[in-house]
């Protein structure tokens, strides 16, 4: 059992701590944040330890997880500097943080830390996640197997070059399954259903058809085939939603996600 340390217990820790928990790791849980309450929240939902001294905490991690915001990486990982200078161990740190660059990270807290990024989601906590993993190419296999095994216990793990980290974070935030569950369901309400029938049918809409591809059985562009008959119902919706910018509207959220994640990082 190795002890696993959170610094920051924020939303994608305490859903991290869950799909854990739900997975019924056998690693020993310790969360660091700046708030008492929620570590005293984390402690009492997912019975892990605390630790509000950063000093403390990152003296008993074997694997470091840094989830705190972009904008709070530096200076955290300025303090966490100076506790390493006194660990006299490697240490293996896994970061979060969208758009920060496994560059920016070893140089804010170089060895005897050795880095690595990770992108898991919030539905993580139901074990149903899917998390990317990024590794300097220094980082030993005994490394890697540790990074993936920890992700693995809560759903799918796929490895990627950092080059396509942020366009990897912009497509893979369940934002655009809520976000298109809403947009679908005011559509049919506006157009005569009631509120919990219209959410009911566009969930199974969006759901089962996304369940029906991850299958592995048929492509997309056959299940798209066999859905829209040619001059039927979901044939014209598709075609007018095309016609109203349909893709066009997704690329520039998509250009605009990956501006912000830029932004954030302060590249
Ligand atoms: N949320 C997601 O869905 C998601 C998914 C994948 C990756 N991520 C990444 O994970 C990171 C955390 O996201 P989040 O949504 O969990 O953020 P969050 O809810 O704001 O949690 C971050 C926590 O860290 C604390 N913190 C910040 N600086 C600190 C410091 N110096 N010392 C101790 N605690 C500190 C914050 O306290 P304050 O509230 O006082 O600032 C907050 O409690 C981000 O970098 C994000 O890009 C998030």
């Amino acid at each position: 059992m190795s002890t696993v340390v959170f610094l920051g217990g924020g939303r994608v820790t305490s859903a991290m701590l869950a799909g854990l928990r739900l997975g019924k790791t056998i690693h020993r849980l310790v969360v660091h944040d700046r708030n008492p309450g929620k570590l005293r929240d984390l402690k009492k939902r997912y019975a892990a330890a605390v630790e509000p001294d950063l000093n403390r905490a990152v003296k008993q991690a074997d694997v470091l997880i840094v989830a705190v915001r972009p904008s709070s990486v530096r200076e955290l990982l300025q303090m966490v500097g100076k506790v390493i200078g006194k660990v006299n161990r490697p240490l293996l740190a896994v970061s979060l943080a969208a758009g920060v660059p496994l560059r920016v990270l070893s140089k804010v807290a170089g060895p005897p830390v050795q880095w690595a990024r990770a992108m898991p989601s919030p539905v993580c906590r139901s074990g149903r996640g899917l998390t990317a993993v990024t590794f300097p190419r220094i980082l030993p296999r005994a490394d890697r197997k540790r990074v993936q095994a920890l992700f693995a216990s809560f759903g799918q793990v796929v490895e990627i070059p950092e080059s396509k980290f942020d366009v990897f974070t912009v497509t893979y935030s369940c934002s655009h399954g809520y976000h298109a569950l809403a947009t679908l369901a005011s559509a049919a309400q506006a157009a005569g259903l009631d509120r919990s029938t219209a959410l009911l049918a566009s969930a199974h809409a969006l759901a089962d058809g996304i369940i029906a591809w991850r299958d592995g059985k048929h492509s997309v562009e056959s299940l798209l085939e066999e859905a829209a008959t040619p001059g039927g119902i979901a044939a014209a919706a598709a075609t007018a939603m095309d016609a109203a910018g349909y893709g066009r509207a997704v690329r520039q959220g998509v250009a605009a996600g990956l501006r912000r994640a830029r932004a954030n990082a302060g590249k």
